[in-house]
């Protein structure tokens, strides 16, 4: 099985809002990344809407041909927003308001009776639900109690760690991927995933079903263009 790749147009909504008009155009750059070949479009709108804004979802929606991805930290104005929209999958992340980007997992033990409300709520709209979650196997107990569909590994601190000693970085990544399958979670993983990194991660992940990833791949699009770019990390997750 091959894991999907969703590329987060977050970074093209930021270059966009800098100027405040309408280039470059979101909808066409997630019709091209989905042309070269992804197979899923991510989209984070924050608090403050400074990169994705709310009045991009429903346009994205009727555009978006492959995977939908709406991640977010669910207060009420972001879940209304999600049932209104219907995507493939929302990824709840438990980000302060003001975070410059995600840095944590959910704690699902403290957090279980909240998550369970949401993640039904999700559900009945017929939304995959997927936690954002470091690698800890007390944690993916708690998950599973909350009957998400998936989680997100934060794979932060493996990209971190992965140039120092790469065996020792995905070490728990591995652990906590076996621990899922066993529980029958299904795994996706972000956040500072590059061409580097990805191939070694992947292949120490049995059951990565989709890999989300913005920030470097828009950065590397700059030095190859978008279609060498989404082919390159694609080759990444096929070898
Ligand atoms: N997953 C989550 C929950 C995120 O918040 C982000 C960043 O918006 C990503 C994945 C993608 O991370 P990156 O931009 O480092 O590829």
């Amino acid at each position: 099985m091959e894991a999907k790749l969703s590329v987060n147009i977050n970074k093209i909504a930021l270059i966009r809002n800098s100027r405040g008009a309408n280039f470059p155009n979101l909808l066409t750059f997630a019709k091209d990344c989905e042309e070269f070949g992804a197979e899923g479009i991510t989209v984070h709108p924050r608090p403050d809407e400074r990169h994705i804004t709310y009045a991009d979802i429903p346009q994205l929606m009727e555009i978006v041909t492959t995977e939908f991805n709406i991640e977010g930290y669910p207060n009420r104005k972001f879940l209304d927003m999600v049932v209104a929209n219907k995507p493939h999958q929302c990824t709840l992340v438990p980000d302060l308001p003001d975070a410059l980007t995600s840095d944590n997992g959910w704690d699902t033990i403290t957090h279980k009776a909240f998550l369970i409300d949401t993640i039904a709520e999700l559900q009945e709209e017929g939304i995959r639900v997927s936690l954002f979650i470091n690698p800890d196997n007390a944690l993916l107990d708690g998950a599973v109690e909350t009957k998400t569909d998936r989680i997100e590994f934060y794979t932060g601190p493996f990209a971190h760690d992965f140039h120092a000693h790469k065996e020792k970085a995905i070490e728990e990544y591995t652990s906590a991927a076996l621990h899922c399958n066993k529980l029958g979670l299904g795994i996706n993983a972000g956040h500072d995933l590059n061409l580097k990194n990805l191939n070694y991660f992947k292949n120490n992940i049995p059951g990565l079903l989709e890999v989300s990833i913005g920030h470097a791949l828009v950065v590397d699009s700059l030095y190859y263009g978008l279609k060498n770019t989404i082919q390159m990390y694609q080759n990444e997750l096929k070898r």
